[in-house]
């Protein structure tokens, strides 16, 4: 895993392998879904990885045996529709337990603001670090606005997870959150002109749900 201060470039062998195939135009949205699901369980692993453990001692069927679990900190995902719902089984795979928020966000094309049409949290969230999920990361409009949301909540800890950034993009979010760490597959080349990621992997959402 590459690091850069909070920006952090998983470079693992088996997610460029898959997002290899994630990017290809002739993935149709079967096998998509699936490889946006396995990269997303495969980035909570190293998302995750600054967990606090705490030691319990655990009686083995041989003997009495000093182990270790994650210390309290509790987890929650919280998804921005629609691309992100995408990623919400393989993380859960990895943290059944945690609990799963939701954040509705969609671009205007236009002016390729964002425009929030919904959003349900946690109750407990005050106790939780939050997750945020979103397969791109363009000019960052949505994931910025999703973090001001969230962090409205007062959350213990927010990072954001996303498959593809463009530079412009991680400029921008760490521009307005420089307290939340950032975990992509990808630093792609740049945005044309339409706001899409170049090569990225065209629209998201669309590959996810068909809709193209
Ligand atoms: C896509 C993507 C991000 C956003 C990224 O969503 O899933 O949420 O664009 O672009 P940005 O960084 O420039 O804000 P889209 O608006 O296409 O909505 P969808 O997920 O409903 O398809
Ligand atoms: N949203 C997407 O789904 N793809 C892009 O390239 C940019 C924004």
């Amino acid at each position: 895993m590459e690091n850069c201060e909070n920006v952090f470039v998983m470079d693992h062998p088996l997610i460029q392998h898959k997002l290899t195939y994630l990017r290809d135009k002739e993935t149709g949205s079967k096998d998509f879904r699936q490889l946006v699901s396995e990269i997303a369980m495969l980035e909570c692993y190293e998302a995750t990885r600054d967990l606090p453990l705490k030691e319990v001692e655990t009686q083995t069927p041989v003997a009495v045996a000093k182990t270790k679990v994650i210390a309290g900190r509790k987890l929650a995902f919280v998804p921005i529709l629609r691309a992100g719902l995408g990623m919400v089984d393989g993380v859960l795979s990895m943290v059944p337990a945690a609990k799963v928020g939701h954040i509705g966000l969609y671009r205007d094309p236009k002016t390729l603001a964002p425009v929030e049409y919904y959003s349900k949290l946690p109750s407990d969230i005050e106790e939780r670090e939050v997750i945020v999920l979103d397969p791109m990361l363009a000019t960052g409009g949505s994931g910025i606005d999703a973090v001001t949301i969230i962090k409205r909540s007062h959350p213990k800890c927010i990072k954001f997870m996303c498959i593809i950034a463009a530079p412009e993009g991680i400029k921008a979010f760490t521009a307005a959150h420089p307290d939340v760490k950032l975990y992509c597959a990808s630093v792609d080349d740049h945005l044309n002109e339409h706001g899409y990621i170049v090569p990225g992997l065209g629209d998201a959402g669309d590959r996810i749900f068909g809709t193209l």
